[in-house]
């Protein structure tokens, strides 16, 4: 089922040390580092000018020629970074960790190896496996779901829309419901407007794919109602307002919110959180066609509210209203969302940090709190009312842009805010879900941005 690697973490046999041993070390740790080496492993290091800069890493062979060690040199501050570029540097084979290294840190050490270890391999294999990391059986256990699910965001954000379109999107929602036996609903083409998903429709109706509203339930009925929602925008070309071809190249990855959503459900389901889980995945591509929805259309929401389509290239929002309102029909305890919704919030905090927004200044800090602990950091913009004026429109409620492109990220989230009603405490993530370029565990193409903080966020306030 995954498009990528096999996992390569496997399970270290209690007691036993298996395969090589990998010594992390810093400057403080060098000196005790070199002692446990025989002279010639010494000689070598000297020999072949290695320095324990973060990075770097050495080979050491025995007397006869064979791998007997590796030092890595790692920043213990950075304990995800410190593995994670290791699965492919080192030859082909199974590794283990030496106890007495700087990392301590280990559980977050071995995620990055794993993280590192991704590829992804639908349209053309890898050349080589991943070198294995062994582990306690128990951090096999407690990391697993965390790696499966990264893989599933990478992937799906990954695969290209022609083999990523509405209809697969829906599909990967009904695996995960088959997978743990929850309810699924789908509303699809003209069923959205009997259904009364208008905004849904508008932007997904000019494509050649039917839009659609997938949604899944699972857990106890007496348990809290979480609703989990994700922009799913297959493909952004921005619509008749069309992106220039440099904006329009990644939008494939439009989507990524939505991948973000249906990992996070899988997660909760498979930890059996007790809660009362209903997700949305709303699944278009914004296209350009004849009927096309147009500027200055004026569309009466799901929630009542009649909102003017002041630019069609900020259709997340569009899509989100309708499947938000039919959230909080749900009354449900708290309801977030993933979407990668706007550029302004890259401008604001660059690609690798997604902008949190929250109603509640105590929940947000609650889960500021549970991403620095797990080290996927988000930062918090404000829901700064005085700022909806930019939204306004002179025939309808209000539009969904407007002419200033100040403060685009707090716009759009005031956008969403209107359609959450007073009380039901709502997080939203304005997520980038992709990496320009490859570094140590964060390959090149989706990935996976709050996705940890969130779950780690959801563990906490659904601890039995
Ligand atoms: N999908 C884009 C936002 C986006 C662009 C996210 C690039 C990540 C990287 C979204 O639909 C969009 O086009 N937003 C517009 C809104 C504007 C027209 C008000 C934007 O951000 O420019
Ligand atoms: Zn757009
Ligand atoms: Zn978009």
């Amino acid at each position: 089922m995954p498009e990528s690697s096999p996992s390569a973490l496997i399970e270290r046999k209690a007691g036993k040390a298996q395969g090589i041993a990998i010594e992390a070390v810093d400057s403080a740790h060098y000196k005790d580092a070199l002692k446990r080496l025989d002279a010639s492993q010494r000689r070598w290091l000297e020999q072949t000018g290695f320095e324990p800069r973060p990075g770097r890493f050495a080979l050491l062979p025995d007397a006869n020629g064979k791998l007997a060690r590796v030092l890595v040199a790692v920043d213990p501050s950075e304990p995800l970074a410190a593995l994670a570029g290791l699965p492919y540097a080192l030859p082909v084979g199974s590794y283990h960790l030496a106890d007495n290294g700087a990392l301590t840190d280990m559980h977050l050490a071995a995620l990055g190896w794993a993280l590192g270890a991704y590829r992804f391999e639908r349209y053309r294999k890898g050349t080589r496996a991943p070198a294995t990391l062994a582990v306690p059986s128990a951090e096999l256990a407690a990391l697993a779901p965390m790696i499966e699910a990264t893989a599933r965001v990478r992937d799906l954000v990954n695969t290209p829309t022609e083999d990523m379109g509405p209809e697969h999107l829906a599909d990967a929602v009904k695996q995960l419901a088959k997978a743990h036996k929850a309810k699924l609903r789908e509303w699809v083409g003209e069923e959205l407007l009997k259904a009364n998903f208008p905004t849904i429709h508008a932007v997904g109706r000019a494509s050649h794919r039917a839009p659609r509203l997938v949604e899944l339930t699972w857990g106890k009925a007496s348990d809290p109602k979480l609703v989990v929602i994700g922009k799913g925008v297959c493909f952004d070309t921005g619509g008749l307002d069309i992106k220039p071809s440099d904006g329009m190249r990644n939008m494939k990855k439009d989507m990524g919110g939505a991948a973000h959503a249906i990992a996070l459900a899988g997660l909760v389901m498979q930890a059996k959180l007790p809660v009362r889980l209903t997700l949305l995945v709303p699944a278009v591509e914004n296209a350009i066609a004849g009927n096309a929805m147009r500027p200055g259309e004026v569309i009466t929401t799901r929630a009542g509210h009649t909102v003017e389509v002041d630019n069609t290239d900020a259709e997340g929002r569009l899509i989100l209203c309708d499947a938000i309102a039919y959230g909080a029909e749900q009354q449900p305890e708290l309801m977030l969302d993933f979407a990668t919704l706007t550029g302004a919030a890259r401008v604001a905090l660059g690609p690798d940090l997604p902008v949190l927004f929250a109603n509640q200044d105590a929940l947000a800090e609650r889960v500021l709190d549970a991403g620095r602990a797990v080290v996927d950091p988000l930062w918090r913009l404000p829901l700064w009312r005085p700022y909806r004026k930019m939204l306004d429109s002179s025939v309808a409620d209000f539009a969904n842009s407007g002419a200033s492109r100040h403060a685009g990220a707090i716009t759009a989230a005031l956008y969403l805010e209107r359609f959450v009603p007073d009380g039901l405490p709502w997080l939203h993530l304005d997520t980038y879900a992709w990496n320009d370029a490859d570094r140590p565990g964060r390959p090149r193409g989706g990935e996976a941005m709050g996705l940890r903080a969130m779950f780690a966020f959801l563990q906490q306030r659904y601890a039995r």
